[in-house]
C-alpha cells in the first residue's frame, strides 16, 4: 500500500531534475523603457534607506523587466520579473529590500514556465540569495534558490542585475 502511493506520486510528477539558469534583468525607474512603477509612497517622514535618498522604509515599486540572455537590452529576449519589492528595513543604515516575482520564460526548453522568486534584498550586498519557493509548467514543484548580482547601477534609474538560479524540478 505504502509503495504504491510512492510509486503513483513518482509516475504524477516525473524525474526531478537540476536546472541552472543565466539571466540578466533590466529594472528601469525612468526613460523610454521604463517597467516599474511605484505604488506605495511612504510618508515624508520615514528614514531614508542608506544615505540614498531615493528609499523610504515602505515604499513599494512593482515591477515588469525583461529578462535577456546578456548584459545589453539588444540581447535575446529569454522572459520577464514581474511582481514587487518593497523597502522593508525600518533602519535608515539599512537598505535592505524585500522581493517578490514570478521568472516567466518566454524562450528555449522553459517557454511558458515561471519560478516563484522570494527573499531579502540587501542592495548593498556583492551577492544576495532568494529563494525560488514553487513554479509551474517545466518547474512545478520546483525548489532552488537564486544568485543576485548588481552589474550596473544608474543613480536609481537603471539597474542591471545579474541572476544565477538553480532550480530542482
Ligand atoms: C513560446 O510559447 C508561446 C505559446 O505557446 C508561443 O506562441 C511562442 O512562439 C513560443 N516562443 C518561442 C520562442 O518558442
Amino acid at each position: 500500500m505504502f509503495m504504491a502511493f510512492v510509486v503513483s506520486l513518482a509516475c504524477a510528477f516525473g524525474p526531478q531534475q537540476s536546472h541552472h539558469l543565466h539571466l540578466y534583468m533590466h529594472d528601469f525607474a525612468a526613460g523610454p523603457n521604463v517597467s516599474t512603477i511605484r505604488v506605495g509612497v511612504a510618508h515624508d517622514t520615514g528614514p531614508l534607506l542608506g544615505g540614498s535618498k531615493l528609499w523610504r522604509f515602505g515604499d513599494m515599486v512593482v515591477m515588469d523587466d525583461a529578462l535577456t540572455e546578456g548584459p545589453g537590452m539588444g540581447s535575446r529576449a529569454l522572459g520577464r520579473a514581474q511582481g514587487f519589492y518593497i523597502a522593508a528595513s525600518s533602519k535608515g543604515s539599512d537598505p535592505t529590500l524585500h522581493m517578490s516575482f514570478d521568472l516567466l520564460l518566454t524562450s528555449g526548453p522553459y517557454n511558458g514556465s515561471t519560478l516563484a522568486v522570494t527573499g531579502r534584498d540587501n542592495v548593498m550586498a556583492p551577492v544576495r540569495e532568494l529563494s525560488v519557493v514553487g513554479g509551474m509548467g517545466r518547474f512545478r514543484m520546483a525548489t532552488g534558490y537564486v544568485l543576485m548580482q548588481t552589474v550596473e547601477w544608474w543613480h536609481g534609474e537603471y539597474a542591471l542585475l545579474e541572476l544565477d538560479v538553480y532550480v530542482h524540478a
